[in-house]
């Protein structure tokens, strides 16, 4: 057996987080696809078919109140909260990331007063941010400057409004200086919106601790919530009172069964709501969850941080030089979990890693993306893919 084999073998004996594997439905397959669709949770089925047969199938309407649908948006974002590091009462789940960031961003503008005229955007980032920052700015009457995070501090003036950063680029997988980064917007008087769809559940995000505004993020990769399940707004508690939201559906309203014709906004996290919570998914997520009962995520990065290491030593032994180039930041400090190789014909390598059992990613033009998933994926798995990834690409 290689020298590589053996010490995946022993680095998985003594990895404290392995058992967690258990914890998912899992196979042969290397699953390094977490960083788009986290894997299924073994106990997750058995409660959706609760949810299903029992509190909607024979309580139907009751069971908004005593299945607790109706809490559900607040109660788990409270389970959310120490993912991000957050106290509760500042996290609410519900809609897309999309509709969260525009909630966030149109709110930061509106909070940052009429004579901050812009705001900025990473225009590295997920285009959908983008997009949705282009309409924020167009209704707030705002121009929108689109800007590399390195070019933030700049950049920052007292015409600022808002900064819409992500905390990990989907596609390279560098990890953004967040606490630099919130500190350099705060002390232009600016407001300061993360995007934590790659670093919730990969690693310690601290938005309590580092001041940041206002925040939002996907559920169903990290936090292993299924496909498509709703997503979550972080309002910073001493902004609540004045998050004015662009969305004030009758969910978010003090009193929304007063039926009133005039809005008056719920007090708390309860503010960002818009209509109906989805509960089907919101009670999948709720379950899956449960996964995190017990982990530390500080062991959690550092096995993420160890994970990536060993797949780009096995994937530098395997492969050899000039194969493959890492776009992924070698520091730690920058680096979310996955990694990024740039590679002639990506596209196809990865349709041939799939077929040999090594599920990453594909980004266009040329990026493979292998996302590492501290609960369940291993050193072994880890091997594997690089050694299958050699091999494909000789
Ligand atoms: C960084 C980032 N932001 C936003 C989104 C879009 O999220 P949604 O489809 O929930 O709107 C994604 C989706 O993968 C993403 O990676």
């Amino acid at each position: 057996m290689s020298e590589l084999r053996l010490l995946a073998e022993k680095l998985d004996a003594a990895d404290e987080l392995a058992p967690l594997r258990d914890r998912f439905v899992l196979d042969d397959v290397v699953y390094l696809d977490g960083n788009s669709l986290g894997a299924l949770p073994a106990h997750v089925p058995g409660r959706v078919e609760d949810v299903v047969r029992r509190q909607w199938g024979e309580l139907r309407i009751r069971s908004w109140e005593e299945s607790g649908w109706w809490t559900a948006p607040e109660r788990i974002g409270d389970r959310i909260a120490p993912l991000v590091g957050a106290a509760p009462g500042q996290i609410v789940v519900g809609d897309s990331t999309s509709v969260n960031v525009f909630k966030a961003l149109v709110a930061a503008a509106r909070m940052a007063g009429e004579d901050r005229t812009e705001i900025l955007v990473d225009a590295t980032t997920f285009p959908t941010d983008g997009y949705i920052a282009e309409s924020a700015a167009r209704l707030t009457g705002r121009t929108l400057r689109a800007v590399t995070p390195a070019e933030v501090p700049g950049l920052l003036g007292g015409r600022t409004a808002a900064v819409l950063l992500n905390h990990v680029d989907y596609r390279t997988g560098r990890l953004h200086d967040l606490p630099g980064l919130t500190a350099a917007v705060h002390a232009a008087g600016a407001l300061a919106v993360w995007d934590l769809c790659h670093s919730a559940g990969a690693l310690p995000v601290g938005l309590d601790e580092h001041g940041v505004d206002l925040a939002v993020g996907c559920t169903y990769k990290y936090l292993n919530g299924g496909p498509g399940s709703p997503a979550y707004l972080y309002v910073r508690g001493a902004l609540q009172d004045r998050f004015d939201s662009p969305l004030p559906g009758w969910n978010s309203h003090a009193d929304p069964f007063g039926m009133s014709p005039a809005y008056a906004p719920a007090p708390g996290a309860a503010r960002g709501r818009v209509g109906t919570p989805d509960i089907l998914s919101m009670l999948a997520l709720e379950a899956a969850l449960e996964v995190w009962d017990g982990v530390s995520l500080t062991a959690v990065r550092a096995k993420s941080l160890a994970l990536t290491d060993f797949f780009l030593r096995c994937v530098a032994e395997y492969t050899g030089p000039g194969r493959t180039e890492c776009v992924t930041p070698g520091r730690h400090e920058e680096r979310g979990s996955q990694i990024a190789l740039r590679c002639p014909d990506a596209g196809e390598v990865m349709k041939r890693l799939v077929e040999r059992g090594v599920v990453g990613d594909f980004r266009h033009p040329d990026v493979l993306r292998f996302g590492f998933t501290p609960l369940y994926v291993g050193f072994r798995d880890t091997e594997r893919a690089a050694r299958i990834l050699a091999e494909v690409l000789a």
